[in-house]
């Protein structure tokens, strides 16, 4: 378990998303998408949707859900879980922290 820092809070605007490039502990590549949401609620997932190679940082923010924009399923971020097909295996999501004015993702599988 290793926490990242990722960015400013004013980095992201409310109902966006956006790639990041992370390391785990073993070195190896990370990419995830961190989502602030226009409740003011902040999501990681990892930044590929379950159905298909698809970046889900180019993917639509609705409320507590992300749309990927190729297939159309969206994903709880809560949880991860499709909620519509083409998909249908959940998506990993990761533990947020914001403190002050930073971001910080943990890299733990839920
Ligand atoms: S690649 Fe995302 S729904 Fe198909």
């Amino acid at each position: 378990m290793s926490e990242h820092f990722v960015c400013k809070t004013n980095a992201i605007e409310c109902g966006s998303v956006a790639p990041f490039a992370l390391e785990d502990a073993n070195e190896l590549p990370v990419n995830i998408a961190v989502i602030h949401t226009d409740a003011d609620q902040w999501f990681a997932v990892i930044d590929r949707c379950s159905h298909g190679r698809f970046k889900l940082s180019e993917g639509e923010v609705d409320g507590d859900c992300i749309e990927c924009t190729r297939h159309g399923s969206a994903f709880d971020l809560h949880t991860g879980e499709p909620l519509n097909p083409p998909a249908s295996s959940p998506i990993q999501t990761f533990p947020v922290r914001v403190d002050g004015d930073s971001v910080y993702v943990t890299l733990a599988s839920n």
